[in-house]
């Protein structure tokens, strides 16, 4: 986070940003950058919300998965929407894309937010910026 912000306020002196794509899911939950991004009406754009899989076998998200009726899946992807952030799940399996759809139509109570928001430890499912330098 630390490396992105600081290539975001760099090449914000010299370009006009509108877009930055960054992992985002219950492990890995930038705020500082979120925020930044905001204050600059730049959109945040997070990838690998479901953290490639691993997010769905954690027991707090199948025990809040039970709690609203819903898939781990859907409950990793509306907590990224409720937390404002433009998210994109991947997946081959066309029923899994349909599923991964359905998430407009329930709210996660904001306490069971904050749960989610605690789960962040920083690891990275895919590269982390920070090794580039
Ligand atoms: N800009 C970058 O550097 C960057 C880096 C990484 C990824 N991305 C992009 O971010 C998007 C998502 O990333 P990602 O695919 O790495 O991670 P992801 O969306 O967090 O996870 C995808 C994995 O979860 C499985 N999955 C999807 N929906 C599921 C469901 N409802 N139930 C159970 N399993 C499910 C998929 O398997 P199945 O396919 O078998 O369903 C796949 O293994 C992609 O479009 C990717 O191109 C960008």
């Amino acid at each position: 986070q630390g490396f992105l912000l600081n290539v975001l306020r760099k090449f914000l002196l010299k370009a006009f940003f509108c877009l930055s794509k960054v992992e985002y899911h219950p492990f890995q939950r930038p705020q500082e950058l979120v925020d930044y991004c905001r204050s600059r009406e730049i959109v945040f754009e997070g990838y690998c919300p479901l953290a490639k899989g691993e997010a769905l076998t954690h027991p707090s998200i199948i025990q809040l998965a039970k709690k609203y009726g819903r898939t781990p899946a859907q409950i990793c992807i509306r907590w990224s929407i409720q937390n404002g952030i433009v998210t994109i799940p991947k997946s081959t399996r066309a029923e899994r894309i349909q599923e991964n759809c359905k998430v407009f139509d329930f709210t996660i109570a904001e306490d069971d937010v904050e749960i989610l928001n605690g789960m962040h430890d920083g690891r990275h499912v895919s590269w982390d910026p920070s090794l580039i330098v």
